[in-house]
């Protein structure tokens, strides 16, 4: 989404108010949307030659938080808190925490041979880990996505997660889907394009066609998510088509919306003391 040099995307991260915008060395920042003058929020205002400036009286901020003009007053040394930042992947990551960030990052990018067909960013009114959980948990898929992907399934006896070579990482039986957690707030799944049970419980490796997908699931506030959701396959994209961006967000969100009802009504019950947890099954 930082496409451009005077883009600039507000983002909140436990809470706590963020703002991303590339600095005049075209690299991305992130700092506090916060005027250290009067706290007015930077987001509010403009990017001037890879400054942040603030829509009240214009001090300008550069991506290490300093403040470089001051207009109308004799200027102070002053300046902003701003984030250890990294762009990889087509991603911006951020570090909040007090420690030192580590040096190498887990690499989102899917095999060889896909094509990007959709990128959505979504705010989303429910916490992270209920939304991880749902996106992890495929028993649900013949009774919620009756209108999309799972339409048409049939309700199998058994269904088995199988981790052959990680914890955190296996595959579906009977659905042809590989899945893995990438702490700590990733999803990656490999769908193979057969139906359930062709695959005999091994993995999507030998399908010829597969969609891929990755769900950044952020933290921003209480009960509330900052998804960004990446939707890949092997076919090819057909971008010469008009619209057809649009068409796979839509068929995502369709996907998402299922979901969402089902776990924003959880997270209502679990504020009124419901315990989530109270029947595990293995
Ligand atoms: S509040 Fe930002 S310049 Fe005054
Ligand atoms: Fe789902």
């Amino acid at each position: 989404q930082l496409t451009e040099s005077d883009i600039m995307i507000p983002i909140e991260s436990f809470e706590e108010p963020w703002v991303l915008f590339r600095g005049k060395d075209g690299r991305a920042g992130c700092v506090r949307d916060e005027c250290a003058h009067r706290a007015c929020p930077l987001s509010l205002g403009t990017v001037v030659d890879g400054r942040i400036q603030c829509p009240y009286h214009g001090w300008e901020y550069n991506t290490g938080g300093k403040c470089e003009k001051m207009p109308s007053t004799r200027p102070l040394k002053t300046g902003i808190r701003a984030l250890p930042c990294i762009e990889q992947d087509g991603m911006v990551w951020i570090w909040p925490g007090d420690e030192t960030p580590a040096a190498t990052l887990p690499s989102l990018l899917p095999p060889e041979n896909y094509t990007i067909h959709a990128e959505i960013v979504l705010e989303l009114p429910v916490e992270h880990g209920l939304l991880m959980e749902n996106l992890l948990d495929l028993a649900h898929a013949p009774f919620t996505h009756t209108s999309t992907f799972a339409k048409g399934w049939s309700v199998p006896n058994m269904v088995k997660f199988k981790t052959p070579m990680q914890a955190l990482s296996g595959n579906w039986d009977p659905y042809p889907i590989d899945m893995a957690f990438q702490p700590p707030c990733m999803v990656l799944s490999t769908i193979g394009l057969v139906k359930p049970g062709k695959l005999d419980g091994s993995s999507t490796a030998s399908c010829s066609k597969h969609l891929h997908q990755l769900h950044v699931c952020m933290p921003s506030s209480r009960g509330k998510t900052r998804l960004m959701y990446r939707w890949l396959w092997t076919l090819p994209n057909g971008r010469s088509m008009p619209y057809i961006d649009r068409v796979w967000t839509h068929l995502a969100n369709q996907v998402l919306n299922e979901d969402l009802r089902l776990v924003e009504g959880q997270q209502d019950r679990m504020k009124r003391g419901a315990n989530v947890w109270q029947t595990p099954v293995g």
